[in-house]
């Protein structure tokens, strides 16, 4: 079975995603990651070359492929469980983990960030607060354990998630 961790950008899935992995005896794969090495380009270069649904389509490709590997602990990307297919194809054999963290917390973690096109905003804040709002109610309703994540301890928050997943 895969644990897979979704929730916005500066939610902390990559930390945790790899202290879960070493805890829990799987292989860790970021799904940014698997893209970037596939295309041999940073997520940033994707979006200004090709644009965001370009984007899209590869990660739905490394989605695909992740998908049919076993014992794994994904990071998502933040936008990866919004889509219903995507969400469908990690659920067939994982579960998904929702990091949920506050728009300050998100703010704090990325206020010198410059690789997220996303929020490449003059308001960062403002731009945190919009994309969140509208995808919450998908991170909620796509997560089959929804754990908090504001206090960086990745250790504590990765423990966490293994003694709830005894339970589901
Ligand atoms: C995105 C999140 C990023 C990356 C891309 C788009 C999003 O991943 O996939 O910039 O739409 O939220 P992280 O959540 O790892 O920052």
């Amino acid at each position: 079975m895969n644990i897979i961790l979704s929730g916005f950008m500066g939610s902390g899935k990559t930390t945790v995603a790899k202290t879960l992995a070493k805890i829990s005896g799987r292989t860790v794969i970021d799904i940014d990651d698997y893209i970037e090495n596939k295309s041999g380009m940073t997520v940033a270069e994707i979006f200004e070359k090709y644009g965001e649904n370009h984007f899209r389509t590869l990660e739905q490709q490394a989605v695909e492929d992740v998908s049919k590997m076993d014992n794994l602990v994904v990071a998502t990307g933040g936008g990866t469980v919004l889509n219903h297919d995507n969400a469908k194809a990690l659920k067939t054999n994982g579960v998904i983990v929702f990091l949920d963290v506050s728009v300050d917390t998100i703010l704090r973690r990325l206020k010198n960030d410059t690789t997220r096109p996303l929020l490449q905003k003059p308001n960062k804040e403002c731009a945190i607060t919009e994309l969140l709002m509208g995808r919450m109610p998908i991170y909620s309703a796509t997560a089959d354990l929804v754990i908090d994540h504001n206090d960086d301890d990745q250790f504590k928050t990765a423990q966490v998630i293994l003694e709830r997943i005894k339970n589901l």
